[in-house]
């Protein structure tokens, strides 16, 4: 799918192409041109060069337009929902408490193995398109609630179906390692993730992920897991220091890591070391929402000179979250991150963590990714939290959804 577009009429573009003096490139008065779904031009329409007009064109009448949001880290592909977990959470129980009683990611595991091929694909479709609506254009998938080697193996031909049958670029993460399977031996299980499912898994993903915390695996156990999806070609990302302060944030530096992830609990010296390996720190203020407990210290990462994505973890237990206008917005009220820096961080720092180059900006050879806001800036996605924003989404040069219908476009 690609296509070509001329868009006009925008009175604010967010390029966040670098060495434009601000942080989002921002270019008043603006034209995007799109060619064969990547973009082949975009500055001041005044500067439009005539060859770009006279295909395909739409004028957006003021609004403000930026790169599509890049998720990079979500659960999408799941069983069952956990609103009674929810509730119970809201009456005064941990979230630990009951994953170590059976139920939060064991109690999605029995679902998602219960569940046919058809609706964990049919599910996650549906989240996927509504994540698309609300502005996302690339989603980073996890596997993890299988916990054996044919559910992860469903789990990630699932996120390939709905790459195959949306508008949305799914990539690929094997989360075998989320928590040791009830009733397994911890030994065993390890030796199962590495030896069984890693084989097996390896060519259906892009990522090894493992999820190190109390209650989950060790900083040892997450190197050992790490090391050999590296061996089968995954690059490494961590769930790290989300419930407590384990060093997995360290572990992701030394490895070079694509990412280390939630990071609620990391230190200026974590913060420095994620800095100097060049791993992208992917927060995720949904979860801490959710939770109701303390968001990461965004606002110390990025002062610290950290590379900092936003992302929602839409998963069923601790963010069922999809929209990456919430995220931002959560960032800003509750990280203290500048409208700026969020946005930033939810497209352009999203692509960096996926180690996408190709995204999360505007000009050319870009990918013709870009979101219509029915506002004038980029500030009203912050400040008006919870509001339906997203007046058009355009991936890979063809319109894919919006909320005005084809007509008065
Ligand atoms: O990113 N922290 C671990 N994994 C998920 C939660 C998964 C769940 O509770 O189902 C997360 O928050
Ligand atoms: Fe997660």
């Amino acid at each position: 799918m690609s296509g070509s577009l001329l868009v006009t009429g925008i009175g604010e573009l967010v390029t966040n192409s670098p060495g434009s003096g601000d942080l989002l490139g921002a270019v008043a008065d603006a034209a995007v041109a799109i060619g064969d779904g990547v973009v082949v031009w975009a500055g001041p329409e005044a500067d439009l060069p005539d060859e770009h007009r006279g295909g395909a064109s739409i004028d957006v009448g003021g609004r403000a337009v930026i790169p599509g949001f890049v998720d990079a880290h979500t659960h999408l592909v799941f069983g069952g929902d956990r609103s009674d977990e929810f509730a119970r959470r809201l009456r005064g129980e941990s979230y630990r408490q009951i994953l170590a009683a059976g139920g939060g990611i064991h109690a999605t595991v029995a679902a998602t193995r219960r569940a046919s091929d058809s609706d964990l694909i049919a599910d996650a479709a549906a989240r996927a398109l509504r994540m698309l609506a609300s502005g996302t254009t690339t989603v980073e998938v996890k596997s993890g609630y299988g916990l054996d080697t044919a559910t992860e193996v469903r789990m990630l031909r699932a996120a390939a179906e709905v790459d195959a049958a949306t508008p949305i670029d799914v990539v690929p993460t094997f989360l075998g390692a989320h928590v040791v399977d009830r009733g397994s031996d911890r030994d065993d299980y390890l030796r199962l993730v590495v030896g069984e499912m890693l084989p097996a898994c390896a060519p259906l993903a892009r990522f090894c992920d493992v999820f190190s915390d109390e209650g989950a695996f060790t900083v040892e156990e997450a190197r050992i897991v790490l090391e050999a999806g590296l061996a089968h070609g995954l690059r490494p990302r961590i769930h790290a220091d989300q419930l407590s302060h384990t060093g997995a944030a360290a572990l992701a530096a030394r490895l070079g890591a694509a990412s280390a992830d939630h990071l609620d609990h990391a230190t200026p010296e974590d913060a420095a070391a994620l800095r100097e390996a060049g791993t992208v720190a992917v927060l995720l203020p949904g979860a801490s929402f959710s939770l109701r407990s303390s968001p990461a210290p965004g606002r110390m990462l990025w002062d610290a000179g950290v590379t900092v994505a936003l992302a929602t973890d839409c998963n069923p237990g601790t963010s069922y979250v999809e929209s990456m206008p919430l995220v931002v917005a959560l960032a800003c009220l509750e990280m203290g991150l500048t409208p700026a820096e969020a946005l930033w961080g939810a497209t352009r720092g999203g692509a960096l963590a996926l180690e996408m180059p190709d995204r999360g900006w505007i000009g050319p050879g870009a990918i013709g990714d870009l979101v219509v806001l029915d506002a004038p800036s980029h500030l009203h996605i912050p400040y008006r939290p919870g509001t339906a924003l997203v007046d058009t989404v355009i991936k890979r040069g063809e319109i894919v959804a919006g909320l005005r219908p084809e007509a008065d476009r």
